[in-house]
């Protein structure tokens, strides 16, 4: 199966993600987990936390029952490069699974593919079944004596919150997708309240080419703190939009170059709850110790109305709260009429002033990261826009909500 993206070559292309698993088999547990660290790798799915940690944590935990679960649920607005991924590299994300369940001591794999995948679904199992037969899951798997590993393919909700790790593992586990308060953390208490690492497709495919070419080579690529290579999923006002691989570390106006987008204004980095990156700071680069991101890219052209940018994404956010915490559930509400009273001159500056607050206010309280950076798109938006947004509405010194 094949599907039409431009882009650049990818690396994934080129490895052997099963030679990675025969790598990581021959080790012990510990030094696949010391092998993860001393790649630096940090998780693909937006959150950057240490891969290594996090099998260290959850291989630390005891009992027999522990889970590896692959988060495809992408959601994100703008990020397409997991299903790339899914459809063009699966064994290295079963091979990286494999790894991750021989790290941490798991029996069982489960991915959780985003509804709107469902297409892939067979795919997926008929690559699953070869494995099987091939001995590269099942019992004693790759001809360790004692390790059985097997995956199955599990269809995601349809909501964006079921990408947030633990409102996956509910949902996962049949109830509604909402998040969990945190602690417990997943690699403690996760599915079935036992320890479990929730890790991006990405990360998944990434580990397996670690253990085929070795961590000098993966740390060949990229910056001292965000070591490898990374897919972005460019889409939005350029000649060339797809999926494209660049390694961590280069400038935002060095991937507009490549992707035909010179001319942007700004560029969404990290989707709807990323960061709006206005021209002046095209020199910043693509990094978690800059502008982390989970990979996606959105263009914005000169002619691009910022202000509709933002309503469109806190229309987004409404719709997709879960609506557990207040300060989520309604203080989107408040930002989306914001923005409309802005489009409409009815905002004052004072009311502006006072949606800032709320930012923050949802930026700490909220219970999880969807709430907590909803509003950061619209902020960054004001804050380099203003001149654009309070020129067409003049009289918004005046007007109060
Ligand atoms: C609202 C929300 C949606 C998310 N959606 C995804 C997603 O679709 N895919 C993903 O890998 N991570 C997503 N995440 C991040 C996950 O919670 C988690 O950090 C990630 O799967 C960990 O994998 P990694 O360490 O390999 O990056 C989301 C987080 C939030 C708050
Ligand atoms: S922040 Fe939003 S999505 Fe997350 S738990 Fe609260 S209401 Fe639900």
């Amino acid at each position: 199966m094949s599907i039409e993206t431009q882009g650049n070559t990818l690396t994934f292309a080129s490895i052997d993600g099963d030679a990675g698993l025969k790598a990581a088999l021959a080790m012990s547990r510990a030094d696949i987990v010391d092998t993860v660290s001393a790649s630096g790798m940090k998780g693909r799915g937006g959150a950057g936390f240490p891969t290594g940690m996090k099998w260290n944590f959850a291989g630390s935990e005891r009992g027999d029952e522990k889970y590896v679960l692959c988060n495809a649920d992408e959601g994100e607005p703008g990020t397409f490069k997991d299903r790339v991924i899914l459809t063009e590299f699966p064994d290295l994300v079963f091979a990286g699974m494999t790894i991750a369940g021989r790290a941490i001591g798991a029996t069982v794999g489960i991915v959780y593919l985003r509804g709107e995948y469902t297409y892939l679904r067979s795919h997926l199992n008929a690559v699953i079944k070869k494995r099987r037969a091939d001995g590269l899951l099942g019992k004693d798997v790759g001809g360790v004596k004692g390790f059985d590993f097997d995956i199955i393919v599990a269809l995601g909700a349809g909501a964006y919150v079921c990408g947030e790790e633990t409102a996956l593992i509910e949902s996962l586990e049949g109830f509604r997708g909402e998040p969990r308060n945190r602690p417990p953390f997943p690699v403690v208490a996760g599915f079935r309240h036992r320890p479990t690492t929730v890790n991006n497709v990405e990360t998944l495919a990434s580990a397996a080419c670690i253990f085929a070419e070795g961590v000098d080579w993966f740390k060949s690529f990229g910056t001292d703190r965000s070591t490898g290579f990374k897919l972005f999923s460019i889409s939005g006002d350029c000649e060339k939009p797809g999926v494209y691989e660049f390694p961590f570390g280069i400038s935002v106006a060095d991937l507009l170059k490549e992707v035909g987008g010179s001319d942007a204004k700004a560029v969404q980095i990290g989707g709807a709850s990323g960061t709006c990156v206005p021209r002046k700071d095209f020199a910043r680069q693509m990094a978690f110790e800059d502008i982390p991101t989970g990979g996606s890219v959105i263009v914005f052209g000169p002619q691009r109305d910022m202000l509709a940018v933002a309503e469109n994404f806190l229309d987004f956010f409404v719709d997709e709260s879960c609506g557990q915490c207040t300060p989520c559930r309604l203080g989107n509400v408040k930002m989306l009429e914001g923005a409309r009273m802005l489009q409409e001159g009815t905002c004052s500056a004072e009311y502006v002033a006072e949606l800032r607050e709320l930012s923050i206010t949802m930026q700490v309280a909220s219970k999880c990261g969807l709430g907590q950076t909803s509003s950061n798109a619209f902020m960054s938006i004001l804050e380099h826009f203003g001149d654009e947004i309070t020129s067409r509405a003049p009289q918004a010194e005046t007007a109060r909500s």
